[in-house]
């Protein structure tokens, strides 16, 4: 429509700074120091609905982070689209791999260098400035809600009550995120699915006090040595995890859905040589798409303990820890596996240590369907936009709170991201493409358009 692309353009300018603003806030909710700055990201997302033509918004409390919600009703009769996005971001550490501030926005190449500027900031406010689009030209097609959240990354563990007590204002037709990648602006695609996780620490307990690794080495067990051996065992020569009925409720997918996944556009060598490997890595029997879009896996995070300052201290460690995490794939359950986990790992700790297994947050797997309107309204806002189908793929992330929207709400959602996955999101580096912002400013009214129709 003429008129989008008028406004859009005339605005552009303030769209780009105003993203920039947003950035230079570090909405840390990891990080219990910056929950004042989180607070203050609040405020800002919350004035910037208004400021695109909300009739109502509210910063809505809840035990961690602030949720902020904002809403225009044209027509009650007319369908409604809830928009959910998360304006937390992702810890900046190892601050020294920046090349510039992770809070001081740069654009370089036509990259938007900060925290949060794909993940999920960039993405979120695509939506808002979509919005300003559609309200101030009078062409709002449908009635829009946006519940923009500060702890998708901690989990969004005060989120699903927060669906149970609004179930009336959250009431809609379709549930829009972009949260997610798309392969390529070549290739413009619609995650169709995301996996689950459960996350688990563990710890490991040798003797009762860190000892002399000369005096009794050889004699204790060593902690560190165990835990290693331990996790090492998780997985057999193929890369398979061994934990018992790990892969009992695992789907394998038709060899009509595995052709199809496999055919979308992928290059193994440029995977390969962007990340910096010689060769890739995992489950035998699966290709690169396969493993990160339908198969488990099971990663360490982090793994502590013993003597890492400077120089040698030849020691002997009372304790060990690892924070592993599991993606899971539909019909998993975060719960049963996060359980069968705990057993397994507990049942393979040597009568000479002591083993705590804690789990952390999780979420469910999902899989949106491509046979619904709303698939089909995503599908065809891209295609006018970008002059091409959306190819539909399987993203390898998790964004928990999709599982609760159907559950709670009783609401499908459509991922429709345009992040790339080199977008180095919760890493150091982080961008987005200015380019991608724009193309998502300008492909959601047709979105919503397609969907009222
Ligand atoms: N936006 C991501 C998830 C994502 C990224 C999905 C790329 C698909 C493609 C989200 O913010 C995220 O990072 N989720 C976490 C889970 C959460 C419980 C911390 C994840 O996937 O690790
Ligand atoms: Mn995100
Ligand atoms: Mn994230």
């Amino acid at each position: 429509m003429q008129v989008w692309k008028d406004y859009q353009q005339q605005h552009q300018d303030r769209f780009l700074n105003e993203l920039l603003d947003l950035l230079r806030i570090p909405s840390i909710s990891a990080d219990s120091q910056y929950k004042g700055d989180v607070a203050r990201c609040a405020d800002a997302v919350k004035a910037s609905l208004l400021q695109a033509g909300c009739t109502h918004a509210e910063i809505c409390p809840t035990d961690g982070h602030p949720i902020v919600y904002g809403e225009i009703i044209i027509d009650p009769a007319k369908p409604t689209v809830l928009v959910y996005g998360h304006y937390d971001v992702q810890p900046a550490d190892p601050l020294d791999l920046w090349h510039s501030g992770p809070f001081e926005p740069v654009i370089k190449d036509g990259k938007i260098f900060a925290r949060g500027a794909c993940d999920d900031k960039g993405q979120m406010f695509m939506h808002v400035k979509a919005l300003e689009v559609m309200a101030k030209t009078n062409t709002l097609p449908c009635n829009v809600k946006l519940m923009i959240e500060g702890e998708e990354e901690v989990g969004s563990s005060n989120l699903g009550v927060f669906l149970e007590n609004n179930k009336e204002k959250l009431k809609a037709d379709i549930v829009l995120v972009s949260d997610t990648s798309m392969i390529s602006m070549e290739h413009p695609s619609l995650e169709t699915g995301l996996r689950g996780l459960a996350y688990m620490e563990v710890a490991i307990t040798g003797p009762n006090r860190d000892l002399h690794s000369g005096v009794y080495g050889g004699a204790v067990a060593n902690p560190i040595n165990i835990l290693c051996k331990m996790i090492a065992s998780l997985h057999d020569e193929n890369n398979h995890i061994t934990i018992p009925a790990f892969y009992d409720k695992v789907e394998n997918l038709s060899d009509v859905d595995r052709t199809a996944l496999n055919n979308a556009p992928f290059d193994l060598n440029e995977y390969k040589n962007e990340l910096g490997v010689a060769d890739v890595w995992g489950e035998k029997g699966y290709t690169t798409l396969e493993r990160t879009g339908t198969r488990p896996t099971l990663d360490v995070n982090g793994i502590w303990g013993g003597y890492t300052g400077e120089g040698a201290k030849t020691v002997l460690p009372s304790k060990a820890f690892a924070k592993i995490s599991m993606r899971l794939v539909p019909h998993q359950s975060s719960d049963d596996i996060a359980a069968i986990f705990q057993q397994h790992f507990e049942g393979i700790a040597p009568a000479s240590v002591q083993v705590k297994v804690t789990a952390h947050h999780g979420g469910e797997p999902v899989v949106t369907p491509t046979d619904s309107k709303a698939y089909q309204a995503a599908s065809k806002a891209i295609q006018t936009t970008f002059g091409k189908d959306p190819i539909p793929t399987r993203g390898g992330g998790s964004i928990p709170i999709i599982a609760l929207f159907e559950r709670v709400l009783g609401l499908k959602t459509v991922l429709m991201g345009f992040g790339l996955d080199n977008d180095n999101i919760h890493s150091p580096n982080e961008k987005y493409d200015v380019a991608n912002y724009f193309k998502g400013i300008e492909t959601i009214p047709y979105f919503h358009k397609y969907f009222a129709e």
